[in-house]
């Protein structure tokens, strides 16, 4: 994308971008926020760290979004998911329940896709966007169904996955008291496929 200034590279993430992922989820953690800034801007769960960015890098990967250099987002992708608590946990116990288009998402090969996360100063200008478009790219040929959960409570993020990246509301449940949902997009095929 070219920005209003500047060039956007969308690529995997390095280890060298460790800290700054890290960085990102901490200033973006919901227990960081005030309500006030968490209805405007949006949050992604507490708790995120080493082990959730680890965990993807060793999957399908990290897609970062970089600006003159320095990493302004970050979306995670995984095939494989495993958790005993939280709000994953609770997704997957969904899972035999959802449908995505006209079949059961466990008939389909299902992926997760999440958190994503956009610096503040960055956004606004298309980068979830990208952030997308890179997510489908990697998990292209490895699933059909990307899937990811989102707060009820963070409708900026409802609206931007829903109403901006036209995701669908394929399902929902109750975590520790709070209101989720599931939504759901289609994976292209690789590019080379028949
Ligand atoms: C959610 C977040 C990643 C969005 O990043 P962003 O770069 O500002 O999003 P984009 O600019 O790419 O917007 C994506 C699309 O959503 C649309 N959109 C944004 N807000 C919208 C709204 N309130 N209603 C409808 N569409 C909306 C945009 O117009 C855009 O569509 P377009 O390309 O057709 O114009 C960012 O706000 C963020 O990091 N928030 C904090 C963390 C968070 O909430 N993460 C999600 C956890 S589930």
């Amino acid at each position: 994308m070219t920005g209003a200034t500047q060039d956007v590279v969308i690529r995997p993430s390095r280890p060298a971008d460790r800290q700054r992922l890290l960085d990102l989820l901490a200033a973006n953690s919901r227990d960081a926020l005030s309500e006030a800034e968490q209805e405007s801007y949006g949050f992604v769960q507490p708790g995120l760290g080493e082990d959730t960015l680890a965990a993807m890098e060793s999957d399908t990967g990290i897609v970062v979004a970089e600006v003159a250099g320095q990493v302004v987002g970050f979306v995670g992708t995984a095939r494989h998911a495993a958790a005993t608590t939280g709000p994953l946990a609770a997704l997957l116990a969904e899972l035999d329940y959802l449908r995505f288009n006209g079949r059961p998402v466990t008939e389909q090969r299902y992926a997760f896709y999440g958190p994503i996360v956009v610096d503040r100063a960055f956004r606004g200008k298309g980068l979830a966007r990208l952030l997308f478009g890179g997510a489908r790219q990697v998990l292209a040929g490895h699933a059909d169904v990307g899937l990811l959960f989102v707060e009820d409570s963070n409708r900026h993020s409802l609206a931007v996955h829903i109403a901006g990246l036209g995701m669908d509301c394929v399902g929902g449940f109750t975590h520790a008291g709070r209101r989720f949902s599931i939504l759901a997009f289609a994976v292209p095929a690789p590019p080379d496929a028949d």
